[in-house]
């Protein structure tokens, strides 16, 4: 999609479509042919609310416009978010009625809101209301390729606007790439076409990159991760993609669970839900979406990202309950759950990720379904061991307009995890708090001195239709405008 900030008149536009932004005041009056606007609002008795819209047709521009109010709430209640959402909106509504072109009038100018983020938030909506996952639909009509221009009305132009447009784009363009990934199925995307992906970003976006394979991974003694990998035919891939500038102010590491698919292994799901799990792997998409924008963005901080992929399946040689393995840490780990394998997998690039020597560390995982019961589907859990570090990235979380909410970690529930013939379980002894035990297995290897968060992504990595507008996807790609966002403020 080709974007451009433009100012002035909104009769001259050229478009098929305009969307116009307006709050629960109703004041139309920014708009040339503001009154009749604002009577046909009544007319369809419009309240401007978040998430409303309508066409007001045969009223605006010569030639007339496809015309879209669309709600923004109360003024004073207007976030970034609300015109993510808004635009997203808009876009998808333009697309539906097969426009190609369309310009978006938002105030932008309102007061106590910044105009930079909000226009960033402004374009990413536009990007993601566009996107869509059609590449397997065969039929030519419904493959609509979608907005191909838009015009952006800003209060003036300047390079101050014109960077935050210009980020906008590019964190939407990751944030979609991890979307599709996420989308994409396991059947396609397997452990080593997920590496083969790796290498044309890295690449692309001009970062660093290691593949190991199942021998090398051997010889560095990840028994935890290569267990969980036995029972499919795909061999797993553990990528390593790194970005180092001169100068770098601070070294993070990525860690995303990445499970291409994750059938249960021998503790099999059932079906219902088990196609869902194609998106165990959005953590790892989150990482290397993240890793690409990075790389366009080329800030002063260091980044290496880890993404050990596997697929989880009740093969031959599957890992059983009852096995006792060993980690790349040298910690021993019984298996009594062969479904709770993420926790298996980044448990040895935890370690792995460490050894790069980064000054703290991030994980993104699908780890648990007792964290969808715990926040539900909009909100991901959040666990530390260093609560200044967590502060960081719920800022940045909150900046870039992604929901995070904190989980304790109590040390007594280390209890429920602890094995009588290894160093602890990798499935804990009761169901409750889940997101937790999850957590506290994780938190072993991590290195003392280590600040570490772990986010359990498990609720909104992956939504259908009644996701919020700007997520409407199936994967959402969420973690990536965190981690992008982390990365900006870390450079300041
Ligand atoms: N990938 C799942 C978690 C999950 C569930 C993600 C639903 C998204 C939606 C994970 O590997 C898993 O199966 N976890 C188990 C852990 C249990 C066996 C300790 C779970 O949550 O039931
Ligand atoms: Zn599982
Ligand atoms: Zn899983």
């Amino acid at each position: 999609m080709k974007w451009k900030l433009v100012t002035g008149p909104l009769e001259g536009l050229k478009s098929e479509g305009l969307a116009v932004g307006v709050f629960e005041d109703l004041d139309f009056s920014r708009l040339g042919d503001g009154d009749s606007i604002a009577a046909s609002a009544k007319r369809v008795r419009f309240k401007g609310k978040p998430g409303e819209s309508y066409y007001a047709f045969e009223l605006f521009g010569k030639p007339k416009k496809h015309l879209l109010v669309v709600g923004l709430g109360k003024k004073d209640e207007c976030k970034p978010a609300t015109f993510r959402d808004a635009a997203a909106l808009a876009s998808r509504k333009f697309r539906e009625r097969t426009l190609k072109s369309a310009a978006i009038a938002f105030p932008l100018d309102g007061k106590g809101q910044a105009a930079g983020p909000s226009l960033q938030a402004l374009v990413e909506g536009v990007h993601f209301g566009n996107g869509r996952f059609d590449k397997y639909l065969t039929d030519r009509e419904a493959k609509f390729e979608g907005l191909g221009r838009v015009l952006i009305v800003v209060p003036r132009k300047g390079r101050a606007l014109e960077e935050c447009a210009q980020l906008g784009a590019l964190t939407a363009s990751a944030v979609l790439y991890a979307r599709g990934l996420v989308t994409e199925p396991s059947n396609v995307l397997t452990p080593s076409r997920m590496a083969e992906e790796a290498k044309r970003v890295a690449k692309e976006a001009g970062l660093a990159i290691k593949v190991l394979g199942p021998s090398e991974c051997e010889a560095m003694g990840m028994g935890a991760y290569l267990a969980v990998a036995k029972g499919s035919k795909n061999e797993p891939r553990f990528i390593h993609v790194s970005y180092r500038p001169k100068g770098a102010r601070f070294h993070l590491g990525f860690v995303g669970k990445g499970l291409t698919f994750d059938s249960g292994g021998l503790s099999l799901k059932p079906n219902e839900g088990m196609a869902a799990m194609k998106s165990d792997m959005s953590g790892a998409a989150a990482v290397l979406a993240a890793m690409k924008a990075i790389g366009e963005l080329r800030p002063k901080v260091a980044v290496d990202a880890v993404m050990a992929m596997a697929e989880n399946m009740p093969g031959g040689g599957a890992y059983k309950p009852g096995d006792i393995l060993t980690s790349m840490s040298g910690k021993t780990i019984e298996i009594l759950n062969a479904d709770a394998e993420g926790r298996l997998t980044l448990a040895d690039a935890l370690t792995y990720v460490q050894k790069q020597k980064v000054d703290a560390v991030v994980d993104l995982a699908t780890l648990t379904g007792a964290c969808i019961v715990a926040l539900g589907p909009d909100i991901a859990g959040a666990m530390t061991n260093d609560q200044g570090f967590l502060d960081e990235l719920l800022a940045a979380a909150r900046e870039a307009g992604e929901e995070l909410w904190q989980l304790p970690m109590p040390a007594a529930y280390n209890k429920f995890i602890q094995s009588p013939v290894a160093d602890m379980a990798n499935s804990a002894r009761i169901r409750w708090g889940g997101a937790i035990t999850a957590g506290l297995f994780l938190k072993n290897f991590v290195e003392n001195g280590t600040p570490w968060v772990h986010l359990d992504i498990a609720g909104p990595a992956y939504r259908d239709e009644d996701g919020a507008e700007a997520f409407r996807a199936e994967g959402s790609g969420v973690g990536v405008r965190t981690l992008v966002r982390l990365v900006l403020n870390k450079e300041k």
